[in-house]
């Protein structure tokens, strides 16, 4: 089932996490015994449903601001018996406010967005990580020129710079350029 929601992604130019992605975010779960997560950008709830099914003492929390993508990830929690486990808000992440503590925030949200992310939801994690997906925007912050678009170069130099204030930063970094998309896991400790 969750193949169907890969196909109806590439069909449909929804972004999901690449395998390899998902497959080391999956193991770091599993390594690190994660058990509360926050994610920001559900999309149609694929790396939701790959996290939730690590182990049934799973709990998510994911945030979609897309209506479409929001209903559609909706529908697929509930095709895999996860609705108990997954809850997800139909809002802009800037609007979701908790107290809650994660073990793990996975931002997968607008990329131009991450450090106002990392910042909004630092409190919320006491021990624990944060990760970000797509790191190196498919070559291109290394590569600005595999684009034309003026947008899209903005929007790299955007991930440039979070990734070289995280790399320059004090905080627990790893990057792992060559998984998938690019990935950076902070360590909160
Ligand atoms: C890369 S996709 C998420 C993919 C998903 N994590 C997966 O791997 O299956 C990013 C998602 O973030 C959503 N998004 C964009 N801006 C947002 C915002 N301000 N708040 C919440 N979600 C947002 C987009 O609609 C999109 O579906």
């Amino acid at each position: 089932m969750i193949e169907m929601i890969k196909k109806f992604a590439k069909e449909n130019d929804v972004p999901i996490m690449m395998d390899e992605g998902i497959s080391f975010l999956v193991d770091f779960i599993k390594e690190n015994n994660v058990k509360n997560i926050l994610e920001i950008g559900s999309g149609i709830g694929f790396s939701s449903i790959m996290m939730a099914n690590v182990s049934d003492d799973i709990f998510i929390d994911t945030v979609e601001l897309d209506k479409e993508r929001y209903l559609l990830a909706l529908d697929n929690i509930n095709k895999f018996n996860l609705d108990k486990r997954i809850n997800i808000y139909n809002l802009d992440a800037l609007k979701f406010n908790s107290d809650k503590k994660y073990d793990l925030v996975f931002i997968d949200g607008p990329k131009a967005q991450y450090k106002k992310h990392f910042e909004m939801f630092f409190n919320n994690v006491d021990k624990g990580y944060f990760v970000f997906d797509n790191i190196n925007f498919h070559g291109m912050v290394d590569n600005p020129n595999l684009t034309n678009n003026r947008n899209t170069r903005a929007l790299v130099r955007k991930i440039k710079k979070f990734r070289d204030e995280m790399l320059d930063s004090d905080y627990n970094v790893k990057y792992y350029k060559d998984i998938g998309d690019g990935i950076i896991i902070i360590k909160k400790e």
